[in-house]
């Protein structure tokens, strides 16, 4: 496990996306595992930058978002598929065929689960996969529960998470109560994983994930079993290593 600590969110951008961007330039029908959130904004941002500077193509790019909330349509603009489509896909060249986030509005959720599973086994694995994390220490939408759950499923998310996850509703009450996420097997199943995190917040669950013991009560702890992840933080959330 690599951990990187930057001076500032800029500086963390800025490499994450020259992690994206490498992997890109080095296989140009890489698959990508993406995150939403405010954490990988900054990013996004540098990487339309890099497209619209006609130094990169994303046409044979395939991606995998980690999440979705159920409930919530395409068009929906608290919906992550609004989000990625916002903050980055409308921007660059990749194919809508290629982009692949679960679909929130199945009326067979488990099926669409084991779909989005196949679809991933399908395509060999995640080049790269980029996770955020939350206070409470899960990744993707794996909230903290007494095991690991492997594949991509159906959770019901905590009340913290909701209320994290407000900011960007109009209100809490508006927070979709359930979403699917890609499982921890799927999560491990990606050749090199990015962890991102920002912000005092984090701290506590920066440190267990790095030194602390590997137990589903705090998810993103199983990463350290990953043979290939590098961790990258501002000094704030890298307060208690
Ligand atoms: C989002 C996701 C979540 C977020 C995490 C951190 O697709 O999978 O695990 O990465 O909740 O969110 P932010 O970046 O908003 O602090």
């Amino acid at each position: 496990m690599e951990v990187i600590v930057k001076n500032n969110y800029q500086e963390i951008s800025k490499l994450a996306s020259q992690y994206l961007l490498n992997v890109v330039k080095a296989k140009n029908d890489a698959v990508l595992g993406l995150p939403t959130g405010g954490t990988p904004l900054g990013m996004y941002d540098i990487v339309v930058n890099e497209y619209k500077n006609k130094n990169i193509s994303f046409q044979n790019v395939i991606s995998f978002n980690l999440d979705e909330y159920i409930g919530l349509d395409e068009n929906s603009k608290y919906s992550y598929y609004y989000f990625m489509n916002k903050n980055l896909f409308s921007h660059i060249d990749i194919k809508k065929e290629n982009i692949h986030i679960p679909n929130g509005t199945t009326t067979d959720v488990q099926q669409e689960c084991i779909e989005y599973e196949n679809k991933i086994k399908e395509e060999g694995s995640m080049d790269i996969l980029f996770l955020g994390i939350g206070k409470n220490g899960h990744i993707g939408f794996n909230e903290p529960s007494n095991y690991f759950e492997p594949y991509t499923h159906e959770v019901i998310l905590q009340e913290n998470t909701i209320k994290a996850n407000s900011r960007f509703f109009k209100d809490a009450e508006g927070v979709p109560k359930t979403a699917i996420t890609m499982g921890i097997k799927t999560i491990l199943s990606a050749k090199k994983i990015i962890l991102l995190a920002t912000g005092e917040s984090k701290a506590d669950a920066v440190s267990k994930t790095i030194k602390g013991k590997i137990t589903p009560g705090l998810p993103a702890s199983i990463l350290q079993l990953h043979n290939d992840i590098t961790i990258i933080t501002d000094k704030d959330a890298a307060k208690k290593i």
